[in-house]
């Protein structure tokens, strides 16, 4: 049996059967018994935007899927670029289209003179790298005008593959330049991963390599952060691409949602919260100041998950394999506690609030070499992956402009009044 929802409009006793289907109704149905009454939603809490075949996620029971496969077998054996390659086109790729894949994106890594130069050399030298990241990915546009044919699929593809490639690069070249060290070509005899730490960290050596511990760990937090269905910067990429903006507009305002820290600035607000801590007997008296609704607890919590996000779960363990090589992370005692404590308080307990992949994620970054401001920026690389193919669905959807209907509860009708009689 069809399970369904009867709406009555007790004004005219007109009644609309709405079959319920994927766990939800069909808006539009609506609209012929309804035309013209508007749906209050603020923030979206309960509006699908559209229908998608990218990443299923369940909040309440903690899973999470790309294309289908499950977070944990993609993190245990993929690579970033392969896992890429799965959210792009849907499918896993054959050797053969990986290898033209990887080949495809090592060859589109370097950026522009001009832009390297003129717009990053334009900041001030203490500019936070996602500010540059963000103004660098929206100058990009204008080096390839071509982009805004959006219609066809070639040019998009080509845009898709500058976009991967150039993330790492501009992300190493945004930290360098707030280090004042000289910017680093990308390599092609690395994979992805690598070539973006040797970016980051080597310093006049040609055959740097990273620890394959911690190469494997940045895979690893790649893989986890791709993508997260209509998460704030994907609806961000979504609307602006709507209106037909190109892949480097969108994606730039993307990064700019990204930026915010009830986002992906919470893994940086985090690793200042611990600090903040400073010290595991802090904490007790910190979980009091957040249930009294002074503080937050940076990296607990989500929209969506109603359990244990299972990307935390994932970024837990490998935490401990960074640590086998770099050392504890000091702040790990004063996090491990939090979250303990956390789990056990009814205030966390009755509100379902759980770590959230933010939660370890920085405290990996921090042992790793990576400052703090980088680490909004080190989600940005991978999520541009998810950016990109929701993109993509949108425009092949051949979707309608994003345009939302506001309630208004303002005055109406007022007279202008001359300043002077104000
Ligand atoms: N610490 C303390 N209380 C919290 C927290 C938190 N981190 N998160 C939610 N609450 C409380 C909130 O005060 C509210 O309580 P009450 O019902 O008494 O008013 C209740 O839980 C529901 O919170 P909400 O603000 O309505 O939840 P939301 O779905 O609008 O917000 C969130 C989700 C992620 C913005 C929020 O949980 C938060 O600010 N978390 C901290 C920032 C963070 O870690 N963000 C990363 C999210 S995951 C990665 C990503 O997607 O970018």
């Amino acid at each position: 049996m069809t399970e369904s929802i009867t709406i009555t409009d007790n004004r005219t006793g007109e009644s609309v059967e709405v079959p319920i289907e994927n766990g939800g109704v069909d808006a539009s149905a609506w609209k012929t018994l309804l035309p013209g009454l508007w749906f209050l939603d603020p923030a979206f809490g309960t509006t699908a935007s559209t229908e998608s075949a990218i990443t299923y996620l369940d909040g309440g029971a903690g899973e999470l899927e790309y294309r289908g496969y499950p977070i944990e077998q993609l993190a245990e054996h993929s690579t970033h670029l392969e896992v890429a390659h799965l959210l792009l086109n849907g499918d896993l790729p054959t050797t053969a289209e990986l290898d033209s894949w990887v080949d495809d994106i090592t060859h589109h890594t370097f950026l522009h003179e001009n832009f390297r130069r003129r717009i990053y050399d334009a900041f001030h030298y203490d500019a936070h790298p996602m500010g540059l990241l963000t103004s660098g990915v929206a100058g990009l546009s204008t080096f390839y005008p071509s982009s805004k044919e959006i219609d066809d699929p070639d040019v998009r593809m080509q845009q898709i593959v500058r976009l991967v490639a150039k993330m790492p690069t501009l992300a190493a070249a945004a930290y360098r330049f707030s280090k004042g060290l000289p910017f680093v070509f990308p390599r092609n005899d690395l994979d992805y991963t690598s070539n973006f730490l040797a970016m980051m960290f080597s310093i006049a050596e040609d055959d740097w390599v990273p620890d394959p511990a911690l190469k494997r760990a940045m895979e690893i937090l790649f893989i986890l952060h791709a993508d997260h269905e209509q998460n704030c910067s994907t609806t961000a990429a979504r609307v602006v691409g709507s209106a037909h903006a190109d892949p480097y507009v969108s994606v730039a305002a993307a990064c700019a949602a990204l930026y915010g820290p009830r986002h992906g600035g919470a893994n940086e607000a985090v690793l200042r919260m611990l600090g903040e801590i400073g010290s595991y007997d802090n904490v007790d008296a910190y979980m009091e100041r957040v249930k009294s609704g002074e503080e937050r607890l940076m990296g607990f919590g989500h929209r969506v998950y109603k359990n244990y996000d299972p990307r935390a779960r994932i970024i837990k363990d490998a935490a401990h394999d960074v640590f086998a090589v770099t050392g504890k992370n000091p702040l790990l005692d004063i996090a491990l506690k939090l979250e303990e404590v956390a789990l056990a308080d009814p205030y966390f307990v009755d509100r379902k609030l759980y770590p959230n992949v933010d939660f370890y994620s920085g405290l990996i970054y921090q042992s790793m070499g990576f400052p703090t401001e980088m680490f909004t920026v080190l989600f940005a690389i991978p999520r541009t992956v998810g950016w990109l193919a929701h993109w993509q669905e949108m425009l092949e959807q051949d979707s309608r402009i994003a345009r939302p209907r506001q309630v208004y509860t303002g005055e109406r009708g007022r007279q202008y009044v001359p300043i002077d009689e104000r």
